[in-house]
Formats: structure tokens, sequence, C-alpha cells
């Protein structure tokens, strides 16, 4: 049977927290909102629970989750000893937007892991999730609070719009600092290797370990039948609305002109584009920042998208982002929200 629930949103004060803390402790779902998107979040000790995760976003079986703990003890549920490497990078960029692939071990349920021999674990930087992470004692894990696919959500209203009826409680911690998912990195084979760009950069690991660090290559391109996916993730169409997005790369005028052309007598014809542009464009526009400002166009991003589809876009021209440090994630994502469609105006 499927239960529906009278959903509510709340602001996270003690009682909140607590409530949550026990809603995950008894195998519920709980809405927790993190610095990087607003996670969907079960105990990751319980496969039934993680198992609600699966069925709520509609998630593809194979997709492994991300453990979500806010202490470095409580890797003790997920591996035997931390690899000097984790330890570095936990101690550089941790609580904060990145996630380590480590060996698995300890209490850690089968279903978060989706049957690998590794595990994915973060500790999030959002005050509020720590708190209910530490109430609640044990890891959570905790995808992207969105139906599989769409874009993720950046504030409490965004959850409620794909989780509606789903769960009992989404906690609102207000809108998500960060605003793309985290940077996720693989530390188990000889090169560390990012499987998906975030804000922090391989630049900044490359630093921070004294070591080269690699781009896993198929996180930028489509992905073709056959192809063995380290982060099963890639494999599936992701942060896409409704509607048509078109990626288009090229400089302001290059880029205005050719919108411009091909919004000429049609309606539903959107730009996605930078602050500078809106001047230059005569059709409708959602602006997601300024070209050089990337941390802001990666925070506007999803809601961005998320309001093409709220004015009814059918279509949408996305100026594409610079593709160097934190752009680097902004584009990876806006790859994926277009389905790698992409016109190159500078060819
Ligand atoms: O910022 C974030 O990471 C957000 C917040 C809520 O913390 N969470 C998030 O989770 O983005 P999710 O489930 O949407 O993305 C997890 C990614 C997926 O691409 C998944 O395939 C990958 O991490 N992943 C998880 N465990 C893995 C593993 N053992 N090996 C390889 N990839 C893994
Ligand atoms: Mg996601």
């Amino acid at each position: 049977m499927i239960r529906t629930y009278d959903t509510q949103i709340k602001l996270p004060n003690e009682e909140v927290v607590e409530k949550a803390a026990e809603l995950l402790k008894k195998g519920e779902l709980v809405a927790i909102p993190t610095e990087t998107v607003y996670g969907l979040a079960a105990s990751a000790l319980d496969n039934n629970a993680v198992e609600k995760i699966f069925t709520a976003k509609n998630r593809p079986q194979d997709n492994p989750l991300i453990s979500h703990i806010s202490d470095i003890n409580m890797m003790s549920f997920l591996c035997d000893e931390i690899p000097e490497t984790a330890q570095k990078l936990a101690k550089a960029f941790w609580p904060g937007p990145l996630t380590m692939i480590v060996k698995r071990a300890g209490k850690v349920c089968d279903r978060v892991c989706a049957g690998l021999d590794t595990v994915a674990v973060r500790m999030p930087s959002h005050e509020v999730a720590l708190r209910i992470i530490k109430a609640a004692g044990i890891p959570l894990a905790a995808p992207s609070a969105n139906i599989s696919g769409a874009p993720s959500p950046t504030k409490a209203s965004d959850v409620y719009a794909d989780m509606c009826g789903k769960i009992e409680l989404i906690v609102d911690g207000g809108e998500c600092e960060v605003g793309v998912e985290s940077t996720v990195i693989s530390i188990v084979g000889d090169i560390p290797t990012i499987l998906r760009p975030g804000t922090v950069t391989k630049e900044q690991i490359e630093q921070v370990l004294n070591q080269k660090v690699e781009n896993y290559e198929k996180a930028q391109s489509a992905p073709s039948e056959g192809d063995k996916i380290l982060s099963p993730g890639l494999k599936y169409r992701h942060y896409a609305p409704k509607t048509n997005v078109i990626l288009v790369k090229g400089n302001m005028e290059k880029y205005c002109t050719y919108v411009n052309n091909k919004a000429k007598g049609k309606s539903g014809v959107f730009a996605l584009c930078f602050a500078q542009d809106e001047k230059h464009l005569n059709c409708p526009v959602v602006v997601y920042g300024e070209k050089n400002d990337s941390k802001q166009l990666a925070k506007n991003l999803f809601s961005s998208l998320r309001k093409l589809d709220d004015e009814n876009a059918s279509i949408a021209y996305a100026h594409c982002p610079d593709e160097n440090g934190v752009g680097f994630a902004v584009y990876n994502r806006m790859l994926r929200a277009a389905a790698f469609k992409v016109v190159n105006l500078d060819d």
C-alpha cells in the first residue's frame, strides 16, 4: 500500500531537529538542508529505510548513495581504517562539499552501496544537517531530494514540489549556499579521480594532496551503450527541466545574435543567460548570474532551470559557463540539463 503523508515544511528549532532524528532512527525519510542541495535522508544502516529513498525518487536501482556524517569517528560505520589520502582531504575540506569514495566495511547497509565494495562519504557543513546527523547518531544516506532526473532542489519549496505526499517532514534550512552537488572523488585506485566535479576543484585537491588528480573523462560526455561507468550516477539523464535546453558556446555578441534569430516571431523561446547578456536580448530571459562569478552561477543554476519550467518555456538557449575552476561543475550540470546538445558558435 502506498502511504501518503501530509507533508510539513518546518523551521529547524530544537524540537524539529529532535523529531527529524526520531523519524530517521525509526526508518523513515526526512528531507534535510545541506550547503550544496537538499538531501532526502534515511538511516544508512537500514536497508528498508534506504529502499524508501529509491521508491520516493524513482531512482535507478544500481545508483549508490552518499552517507553523511557529522564527526570523523562516524567513519567507523562505513570503513575499516581511514586511508591517509582521506585524512588529508577531510582535514582540508570537511565539513564541506566533498564526497570521498573509499573501501567499504562496517555496518553500512548493502542498499546504500548498490552492491559495490566501496562507499561514498561526506561531512556536510550546513549547521542544520550536522545537528540532525548528530542527534540521530547514525550516518545518513542522502541523495538530492528531487525526483530522479529533475533539477536538484536548493530550497524547501523545491523539495515540496517533488516530494509532497511522499514524506512526512521537510526541514527548512533556507536557500543552499553552494547550489550544485558535492565534488565526488574516488581514492580507491592509484590516482585519485574526480567522478563528479563540484565547487571543491581539482586544482585545490591537487594542492592539498601534492599529487596529480584526474578528471574522469566520461563525466563530461554522453554515455554510450555498454559503457562501463565508474560512477553509476553518470549514466542517467540528469538535472533536466521539462524545457528543452540547448547549450550555446560563444561570446556575448555571437550568443545574443544567435538567440535573437532563433526567437524571432516565436513564443516560448527563452535565454538562460548571464546578467551581461540581458540588455542585448529580445526574448524572455532567466538570468543565472554574472559571467565571471562561477560561484553565483552554481548557486542559481538549479533554481533557474526550475524557473524555466514555471514560466512554461518550451526551449531555452543557455549561455555556456566558463569551464575552469568552479565553472567546470556548472558546465558539467548544464551539459546534462541540455542532454549533451551543444551549439558551438566559435567553430
Ligand atoms: O552534494 C551532494 O553530494 C548531495 C547532498 C544531498 O549531499 N547529494 C547527492 O547525492 O548529490 P546523489 O545521490 O544525488 O549523488 C551521488 C553520486 C551519484 O552520482 C552516485 O553514482 C555517486 O555519487 N556514488 C555514490 N556512491 C558511489 C560509489 N560507491 N562509487 C562510485 N560512485 C558513487
Ligand atoms: Mg542527484
